[in-house]
């Protein structure tokens, strides 16, 4: 079968040419979307007196019938037809004969397949703020069934103040809360119409692109064609906002790998979440985490290759354009699976409450509380860290903690110390000491869960919104 776009050429394309510069093995994740904009550029055609009515009835019946062979996988997209574009206009020419051949009247492929990109985009940024928003929803669950759980809190992962859990994972909940954001922000650039740019430079058609925006629920239109045709930002912009999310990601699989570690022994993941050896019968191994930690090489490796690609690219469309696609479906692909399965994950994990207590308990992340307790006594601070250093060195030698020293011990450092230390020195004393906005003590945490809970609640309510805009 020629081309349709055979009329200048004079010989067949190279077997191995049109494999190599073919795009519809993987762009036809774009059909739903072609048609879509396909449909709103006829109606428009139709609207302004571009087409007769009748055509447009018959190209729309058309589309229409194309979009439920696709769906039904009954179509057999073909390399010779390079791209979801012609292979669908080829498809609707074969359907409903040459007046099918009318379509593409005042739009080109570079336009068309830049708003395939713009719908396809903005409906997985919706996905994601959803599926981020479960991941709030576990970490919530988690946080409130753990608002009595202490733990020592690390710098340089070394113990430094004992935290509650439940602080430690709103850690989380905010880092997410910040995707949500930008991801949310990023809509706005998404939503914007290339198409009725042409090829670069505009089209000689009395087009409504205005009319087509509107059509497709699009907030503006591009103002300038070549910017239209040739801006991959929005997509580099996702892939940014991903590599953001999958960093947030691995880092809690980090944690998840040490705190299940039987050094640790902190967290069990559920036995769904996990697998074995092949070889050792005792393994029970984090998987998951480790592989989402692993798989967001391959995102920012996404992020890397799209930026690159666009680097020194001259304006206007250029074929390396038609490599936005790949990394960007694989990176849609690896961050939803990541997602799914993260909720669940936290959601099922058994947390050892008294492994952590235990933790506490046996080591001196109670120290600043004692060199705060000499500083309440008129001490100035640098020689209180001075005096607790000392007796901390003493605990160490002596094979002891800060609450198994006697009183004599510890005056033997500063008289200023009396009775009251013993207090200040439990656990859930030092982290409700720490009742400034933000911190660990536990009414601070119960308030932040409060806002987290509100946030959510706004996070649903825009995905709701939003996934009937973006549809
Ligand atoms: N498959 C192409 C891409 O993804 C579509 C646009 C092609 N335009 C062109 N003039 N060859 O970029």
């Amino acid at each position: 079968m020629s081309k349709l776009w055979g009329g200048r050429f004079t010989k067949q394309t190279d077997q191995l040419v049109e494999e190599y510069t073919a795009s519809i093995m993987f762009d036809k994740e774009l059909a739903e979307e072609d048609i879509q904009g396909s449909l709103a550029h006829v109606a428009m055609l139709g609207k302004c007196g571009i087409l007769p009515e009748e055509d447009v009835e018959k190209i729309r019946e058309g589309l229409l019938k194309v979009q439920g062979l696709i769906r039904r996988g009954e179509i057999e997209f073909s390399v010779s037809d390079e791209d979801i574009h012609m292979n669908i206009e080829k498809t609707l020419i074969d359907e409903i004969g040459p007046v099918g051949g009318k379509l593409h009247t005042g739009r080109s492929r570079n336009d068309q397949v830049a708003t395939d990109m713009h719908l396809y985009l903005r409906k997985r940024v919706v996905e994601f703020v959803g599926l981020l928003g479960k991941l709030q929803e576990a970490l919530l669950t988690q946080a409130k069934a753990n608002l009595d759980t202490i733990v020592p809190g690390y710098t340089h992962l070394q113990r430094a103040q004992p935290i509650l859990f439940a602080h430690h994972l709103m850690a989380y909940v905010s880092m997410f809360e910040r995707d949500i954001e930008r991801l949310q922000d990023s809509y706005k650039r998404i939503n914007v119409l290339p198409l009725g740019a042409g090829a670069l430079a505009g089209t000689t058609f009395a087009i409504d692109r205005h009319f087509v925006a509107q059509q497709l629920n699009f907030d503006r239109v591009y103002e300038n064609s070549l910017d239209a045709v040739s801006d991959r930002d929005f997509i580099i912009e996702f892939l940014s906002n991903a590599a953001m999310v999958m960093m947030h990601l691995s880092r809690f699989c980090e944690e998840l790998v040490l705190w299940s570690s039987t050094e640790f022994h902190f967290v069990e993941l559920d036995d769904a979440f996990c697998t074995g050896s092949s070889i050792m019968p005792q393994k029970k191994n984090p998987d998951v985490a480790e592989l989402v930690r692993g798989k967001t090489g391959r995102v920012y490796g996404n992020l890397f290759g799209l930026l690159t690609v666009l680097k020194s690219l001259p304006l206007a469309y250029n074929k390396d354009m038609q490599e936005d696609k790949e990394g960007m479906f694989d990176t849609i692909r690896t961050m939803q699976g990541a997602l799914q399965l993260f909720a669940p994950m936290v959601e099922t994990m058994k947390v050892n409450k008294e492994r952590m207590r235990q933790a506490v308990n046996q080591d001196f992340s109670n120290a600043t509380d004692i060199a705060d307790f000499l500083v309440n006594k008129g001490l100035p601070f640098r020689q209180a860290h001075e005096v607790i250093g000392k007796t901390v060195l003493y605990c160490i030698q002596n094979n002891k903690y800060l609450l198994d020293l006697s009183l004599d011990e510890f005056k033997q450092f500063s008289d200023l110390f009396d009775d009251r230390i013993y207090e200040v020195l439990q656990p859930q004393q030092v982290v409700n000491a720490r009742n400034v906005y933000g911190g660990t003590a536990t009414v601070q945490v119960e308030a932040a869960i409060t806002r987290a809970e509100q946030a959510l609640e706004q996070t649903v309510a825009w995905v709701d919104e939003y996934s009937k805009k973006c549809k």
